[in-house]
């Protein structure tokens, strides 16, 4: 089978550059060794006609990487519209953030209609399409409308929310029936899929049996496929990267004292000003801890021409600069605080060197860091994962600490908990999430998740499928340089 991968952002095989999110630093390994063509956005906007895409095309590992120019009038209400301003607060139960104009979803619907035409050029008789994320829920109905019988499959990383949240979505009703042209729906847990099972019913009256829809566009499996990581070879490059300058530094920089870490994009859904509040709350409480644990938190900036995502920037900034204030020393900083992205090898040395790992979002589709922290633990002498039980990650990795990120007490009392846990007890709780790990990688989810493709059409599928777009060869490079938008 010929698999054709896409999703928003795309990731390209170096790995010491700075990864932006969890789902490009994920898939990057299994797609570069499958043989898949990814297609994605190249980072750039382009002007002109939509009829004609255009892709700059490198070789990636067994397969392809096509990154193409998105049309530019469209651009802004796709990304930062109706994709972020719309979906992505409804998706993590931010009903009070949405915000939404028709033209936004007339963008959002061009841009998956774009991705479609695009898509048939990479089209060949055993082809089956993996469709990734909420940028592209109607890119399905799209290339079913240019004729497309292969198998397609869609999976979500963000969370589903409950019916009355998605409701707040103008045209959700259009959307979610556009999405049933999917012979396969993935989510990170159990909930989404019964939250979206339970719109699917009740909201659009259609039959729902053993997790398959029947809709006017044929049956649709709907499944869990939990997203891991590889375990040993992050605990591998854990191992090496403590002798990275960077690490190093910070070693050295702690004189003994012990460090908790925390690493997100700066986005609302992942509970930062209440765990900044938590360590706050913490120091307060417990005198004793000020000057023996510090925290890093690193916040990679996101989607800032976002109002939401510049109004949380500034609370944080502020946030984290009073308690500084408050409890800091001429020769201890409580809080070191860093607005900007590092590498995958760096983060690992990182997580390795602290004693904690503070994962807390309020909502969370998955949330690889929380894996990440566990895989890079020193088995001798593991840290503790103190993570919300809001993020998908709870539901394997349930002998963490698990905390009410809006519970800042408790928060505060597990912070400190994790501080002084026995070594017994943290290489207890560390060997289970291990196992955990192990039974649940990347390579098995990549995997379980073709199978499940092939195995949804494989009976009902048509002809050779009729191209209405005749495979064309790309143009390899961009002659007019156009604008970057990551
Ligand atoms: O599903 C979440 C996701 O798509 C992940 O890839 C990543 O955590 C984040 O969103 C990336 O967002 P953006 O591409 O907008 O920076």
């Amino acid at each position: 089978m010929n698999l054709v991968v896409v999703s928003n952002r795309v990731a390209r095989g170096k790995a010491n550059e700075p990864m932006t999110g969890g789902l490009a630093a994920a898939l990057l390994p299994v797609v570069e060794k499958s043989g898949a063509i990814w297609v994605g956005s190249s980072g750039r906007v382009r002007d002109g006609s939509l009829k004609e895409p255009f892709a700059e095309i490198e070789a990636l590992g067994a397969g392809a990487l096509a990154m193409l120019d998105l049309p530019a009038a469209h651009y802004g209400g796709y990304y930062e519209g109706f994709a972020n301003s719309a979906l992505w607060p409804a998706l993590h139960s931010r009903s009070d953030l949405i915000r939404a104009s028709q033209g936004d979803y007339l963008s959002y619907r061009e841009v998956n209609a774009f991705m479609a035409r695009a898509l048939l050029r990479f089209q060949k008789p055993d082809t089956a399409f993996w469709i990734q994320d909420y940028h592209f829920l109607a890119l399905g109905a799209e290339l079913r409308d240019l004729g497309v019988t292969r198998p397609l499959g869609f999976f979500l990383h963000t969370p589903w929310p409950a019916r009355a949240v998605i409701e707040g979505v103008p045209h959700h009703r259009e959307l979610i029936e556009a999405m049933l042209a999917y012979d396969l729906i993935g989510f990170q847990t159990s909930d989404d899929c019964e939250n979206f099972l339970g719109y699917v019913s009740s909201d659009l009256g259609l039959e729902v049996a053993d997790g398959v829809v029947t809709s006017s566009f044929g049956k649709t499996r709907v499944a869990v496929f939990p997203i891991g990581i590889d375990p040993e070879k992050f605990a591998q490059q854990a191992a090496k990267a403590v002798s990275h300058p960077d690490v190093s530094r910070l070693r050295r920089s702690l004189n003994g004292e012990k460090l908790a870490i925390g690493v997100d994009r700066l986005d609302y859904s992942k509970g930062l000003i209440n765990r900044i509040n938590a360590f706050d709350r913490m120091w307060t409480e417990h005198p004793a801890l000020q000057r023996t644990v510090s925290l890093l938190q690193i916040a990679t900036p996101s989607r800032g021409a976002i109002e939401a995502y510049g109004n949380l920037q500034s609370e944080l900034a502020k946030l984290v600069s009073d308690v500084n204030g408050r409890h800091g020393e001429v020769d201890w900083t409580p809080i070191r605080y860093l607005n900007k992205g590092f590498s995958q090898t760096v983060l690992a040395g990182l997580y390795r060197t602290a004693q904690v790992g503070v994962v807390t979002p309020l909502q969370d589709g998955m949330n690889l860091v929380a894996k990440e922290y566990v895989a890079a633990q020193n088995p001798a002498d593991p840290g503790v994962l103190v993570l919300s039980k809001f993020a998908g990650a709870a539901n394997e990795l349930d002998t963490a600490l698990l905390v009410n990120p809006n519970d800042i007490d408790g928060m505060a009392r597990t912070i400190a908990t994790a501080l002084s846990m026995p070594l017994n007890e943290r290489r207890l709780r560390w060997e289970a999430m291990m196992d955990k790990l192990r039974a649940g990688t990347i390579q098995r989810w990549f995997a379980d998740f073709v199978d499940a493709l092939q195995e949804t059409r494989s009976d009902r599928c048509g002809p050779e499928p009729q191209l209405l777009v005749p495979p064309a060869p790309w143009p390899l490079r961009s002659v007019n340089s156009s604008s970057r938008y990551h």
